[in-house]
């Protein structure tokens, strides 16, 4: 048994969200490498140590560069606003740490490449947090896509819808609302939600050749959380974009933080010559599943409950009948991680993969604010 010890950086929703995949994938996924909670690292010491008793990390750190200093630390985890990203991950690489970052890659394909660059020079082992695609229902839709089930692929269709920007009295940046602010986040909902949506349809349906897109800021001024001025928001509040994939197939994607009623509603669609496959978040152990080729008096939509033992991960878990949720996602991360390090291959969506979705990230929003189609 090989001890991987872990620093990470930053305690919000990710850094529980990983804290809890870091705690339980041992117990579900035996691996000879087990992860140790040695330190996490936040500016304010009283909540980096009140988290560190209540999660069970051994220390703590104010200052992410003491951390990436430090050695007994193996592997870095960067769970903090997407401006930090590159900074973190290229001084983490020059101390030769793992790295474990979080999605979107970088604030642009340029800090990318950046971060590409540095973690293939240090030769150090890295991924990037789309943990979607290790919701078992998306893992088993790959698995039929990869089968040949749905044949040739005509139209992958992605949404992802929230609602909770609506109110133009919802502040811009500080730490509740760094996502409002450009200098934070980068972009908008392109790169907070719809990364989510291209890293997975990137997986399932190959590269994205070109893009097409519309953004709109509905409330055009929000006050400033940390200095109390309005001052004109620059992110995209909502966006839509099609465009061609390399296999010939056609995309249509939409997200919005301005679809009242929805607070997280990712939901994917792909159609094929022989079948079609359909996902959504808010039943995510689901996956729905049209094949043409059943008889026809019984033809139709099947609802694929996701819990059985031969079915992606689920062989892991529970008794055939028994879901899991949302958090499963990044405890398979995790497991898929620390097997990496056991085999030492490549645990993918690595950066070079992130990158591939920092670029169409980047056309779609080029493409919108020039009005044109734009080759990604
Ligand atoms: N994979 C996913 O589904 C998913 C979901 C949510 C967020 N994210 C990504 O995770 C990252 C963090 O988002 P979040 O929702 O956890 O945000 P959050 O606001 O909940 O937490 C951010 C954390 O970063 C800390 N922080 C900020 N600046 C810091 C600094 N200089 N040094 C140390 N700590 C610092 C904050 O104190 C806070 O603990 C973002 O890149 C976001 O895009 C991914």
């Amino acid at each position: 048994m090989k001890n991987l010890n872990i620093g990470m950086i930053g305690y919000g929703f990710m850094g529980k969200a990983h804290t809890n995949g870091y705690a339980q994938a041992p117990h579900f996924f035996p691996c000879e490498v087990k992860p140790v909670l040695k330190a996490v690292c936040a500016r304010n010491a009283e909540k980096a140590q009140a988290f560190a008793d209540t999660w069970g990390y051994e220390s703590i750190e104010t200052d992410w560069r003491e951390l990436l200093k430090r050695d007994d630390i193996d592997a870095v985890d960067i769970c903090v606003p997407n401006n930090l990203h590159k900074e973190i991950s290229i001084a983490a690489a020059e101390a030769g740490k793992m790295i474990l970052c979080e999605k979107p890659l970088a604030m642009n394909q340029a800090e990318g490449e950046e971060m590409c660059a540095a973690v293939e020079k240090a030769n150090v082992r890295n991924m990037v947090w789309y943990n979607y695609r290790r919701v078992p229902a998306v893992t088993l839709a790959k698995q039929l896509i990869d089968e040949g089930r749905l044949g040739q692929i005509f139209h992958y269709r992605a949404n992802f819808l929230q609602d909770w920007t609506i109110n133009a009295d919802v502040p811009q940046g500080g730490a509740a609302t760094w996502r409002l602010d450009a200098e934070a986040a980068g972009s908008g909902v392109t790169g907070d939600l719809l990364a989510h949506c291209i890293d997975t349809a990137l997986w399932l349906n190959g590269s994205i050749q070109d893009v097409s897109a519309v953004t709109e800021t509905f409330v055009k001024e929000r006050v400033h959380a940390e200095t109390g001025k309005k001052t004109p928001v620059k992110i995209d509040d909502a966006c839509t974009f099609h465009c061609h994939f390399k296999n010939g197939s056609l995309g249509l994607f939409e997200s919005t933080r301005y679809a009242r009623g929805h607070k997280a509603l990712y939901t994917l669609e792909i159609n094929g010559e022989h079948a079609s496959i359909r996902w959504d978040l808010h039943d995510c152990h689901r996956l729905e599943y049209f094949d043409h080729a059943d008889d026809s008096i019984v033809r139709g939509w099947r609802s694929i409950h996701v819990s059985d033992g031969d079915q992606p991960y689920m062989g892991n878990w529970w008794v055939p009948g028994l879901q899991i949720g949302y958090e499963h996602s990044f405890i398979h991360q995790v497991a898929d991680f620390l097997k990496s390090v056991e085999t030492g291959e490549d645990c993918h969506p690595n950066f070079r993969d992130a990158l591939e979705t920092q670029k169409v990230c980047d056309a779609v929003l080029d493409s919108a604010a020039q009005r044109c189609w734009k080759d990604v």
